[in-house]
């Protein structure tokens, strides 16, 4: 018996490994080698942002020197640039501030200092399900409305 369940949780332990290993969680550096800062225009975010698919689990990593700070916003605050943002600052040297995407669905984030949101300091993302690429909604089943009504006879 102790033999059985020894085998049990080993089995239990292989399915596991293998959910995360076909699930890894990414990390991602917020605009790669440029960091967050002003950027050089204002769609370098949503550029970079948006070439890249972003999965509960996966961190994003904001690493910056000087008078910079994330705030994680609400829509109508990302979008109108609130300096009322309750925000993640960092020491004035360099900072390497992470956030784990926890939950699916759009998030928002800010640098509420000065005018750099404004200048572009932001970005959107939307974050998915882990094995969202499985069996599409579109597999329905069979709509049987249309299937011509059996005939008997002659
Ligand atoms: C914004 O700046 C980046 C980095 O310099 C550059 O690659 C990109 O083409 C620029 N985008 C626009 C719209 O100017
Ligand atoms: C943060 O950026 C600096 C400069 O690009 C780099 O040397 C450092 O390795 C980065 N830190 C992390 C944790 O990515
Ligand atoms: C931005 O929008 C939010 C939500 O509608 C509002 O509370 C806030 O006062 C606005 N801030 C600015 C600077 O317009």
């Amino acid at each position: 018996m102790a033999k059985h369940m020894g085998l049990i949780g080993c089995s239990i332990v292989v399915v596991l490994s293998l959910l995360f290993a076909a699930s890894e969680a990414a990390r991602y550096n917020v605009g790669d080698r440029f960091g967050w800062s002003v950027p050089p225009n204002e769609t370098f975010y949503s550029d970079w942002a948006s070439s890249k698919t972003f999965i509960v689990g996966d961190t994003l990593v904001f690493n910056w020197t000087g008078n910079q700070n994330v705030a994680d916003v609400p829509m109508a605050d990302y979008n109108n640039c609130s300096t009322d943002a309750i925000t993640f600052t960092g020491s004035p040297n360099r900072t390497v501030f992470m956030i784990t995407l926890l939950y699916p669905g759009p998030r928002y984030f800010i640098c509420t200092v000065d005018d750099h949101c404004a200048r572009g300091q932001k970005f959107s993302i939307n974050v998915e399900w882990p094995f969202s690429s499985g069996p599409s909604p579109s597999a329905r089943p069979p709509s049987y409305s249309s299937a011509p009504s059996p005939s008997f006879g002659v």
